[in-house]
């Protein structure tokens, strides 16, 4: 075999020597700019190396000497976007909720904030749009157990319900049945009255008899006729919304045993003015009272 290369005689491009069926396979030489770009992505590769954060080493890696570094840029972003919030919590801090909410500024900022601090906060307890469980009530409507003013509102997000905290809102309904403070006829007929309330049905006789036991022994909590009182925190029976239920077991079962619930108090936790920011946001929700 002749060692001088083969020369296709169509193109005038050396063969590779490779031969199927009389078709040869032809050695085009790779086109100049493709080789070009490749050398320079080759000295760009090695400049990267050398400038920026590259190579792993056993507990570290090559630093670069320009001494880029991403974690270090998004502190930076962090620290500058935390000032930039500092006026306004500075602000936040020293205004009551009632001057947040008449400030247009003020409020947009402690809306946003009120949001993400509920979100992180409180929505495991009142859902993610505040709609509430059973147990926990929904902060959505105008139906308020502790007051739904921004000053109730702050004060039940700072000291918490039944928390334990010396200003916690506290009010213990009894176990009526439980403690044997009544009869179990006295509760049937009490349940049968506080249904009667919001429009059920039932017996004459029992809702009579449960009226009056209403009036000797739930009355200076629920107040006549049951409209509560947000002042002691006693839930309103009339208006057909329920912090545990409204079918017969549910109400026999919280008068028969109490409830209690507990809501933390949020001022060990959290700084006065995210508590603020969360007063006024909730409040929103409510719309007031
Ligand atoms: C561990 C559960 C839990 C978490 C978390 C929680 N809450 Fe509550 N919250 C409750 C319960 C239970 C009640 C009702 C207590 C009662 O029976 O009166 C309540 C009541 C309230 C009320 C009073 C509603 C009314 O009708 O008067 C407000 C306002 C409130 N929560 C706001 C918040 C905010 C804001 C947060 C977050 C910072 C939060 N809650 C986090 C359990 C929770
Ligand atoms: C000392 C005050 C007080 C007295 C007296 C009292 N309650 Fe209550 N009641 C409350 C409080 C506070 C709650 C809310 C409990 C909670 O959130 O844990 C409540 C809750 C309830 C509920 C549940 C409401 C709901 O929305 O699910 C019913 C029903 C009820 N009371 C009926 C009665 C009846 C009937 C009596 C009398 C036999 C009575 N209560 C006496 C304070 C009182």
């Amino acid at each position: 075999m002749a060692s001088v290369p083969e020369r296709d005689e169509f193109t005038g491009t050396e063969t590779t020597g490779h031969e199927w069926d009389g078709i040869k396979e032809l050695n085009t030489p790779l086109p100049r700019w493709w080789l070009w770009t490749f050398y320079a992505c080759c000295i760009w590769a090695v400049g990267y190396w050398i400038a920026m954060p590259a190579w792993p080493l056993i507990s570290d890696f090559t630093g670069g000497v320009l001494g880029y570094s991403s974690r270090a840029l998004v502190a930076e972003r962090i620290a500058e976007a935390r000032a930039g919030q500092r006026q306004y919590l500075d602000r936040i801090d020293a205004a009551s909720t009632a001057e947040i909410a008449a400030d247009a500024e003020l409020l947009g900022f402690a809306m946003a904030g009120g949001r993400s601090a509920f979100a992180v906060n409180c929505s495991q307890c009142h859902g993610q749009g505040a709609a509430g469980f059973v147990g926990y009530p929904n902060l959505n409507d105008d139906d308020w157990i502790w007051g739904g003013d921004l000053e109730a509102i702050e004060a039940t997000i700072a000291y918490g319900i039944r928390s334990g905290h010396d200003e916690a809102r506290e009010n213990e309904m009894a176990a009526y049945l439980r403690d044997e403070l009544l009869e179990a006829e006295d509760v049937a007929a009490v349940t049968d009255y506080v249904l009667s309330l919001s429009g059920a049905g039932g017996e004459a006789a029992s809702i009579a008899r449960g009226a009056e036991v209403f009036a000797e022994n739930c009355a200076a909590c629920h107040q006549e006729g049951g409209v509560g009182s947000s002042d002691l925190g006693a839930p309103d029976l009339a208006d057909k919304i329920w912090l545990y239920g409204g079918d017969r077991e549910t109400v026999h079962a919280s008068i028969a045993n109490g409830r209690g619930g507990v809501m933390p108090n949020w001022d060990a936790r959290l700084d006065s003015a995210t508590i603020k920011q969360l007063a006024i946001y909730v409040h929103s929700l409510g719309g007031g009272e």
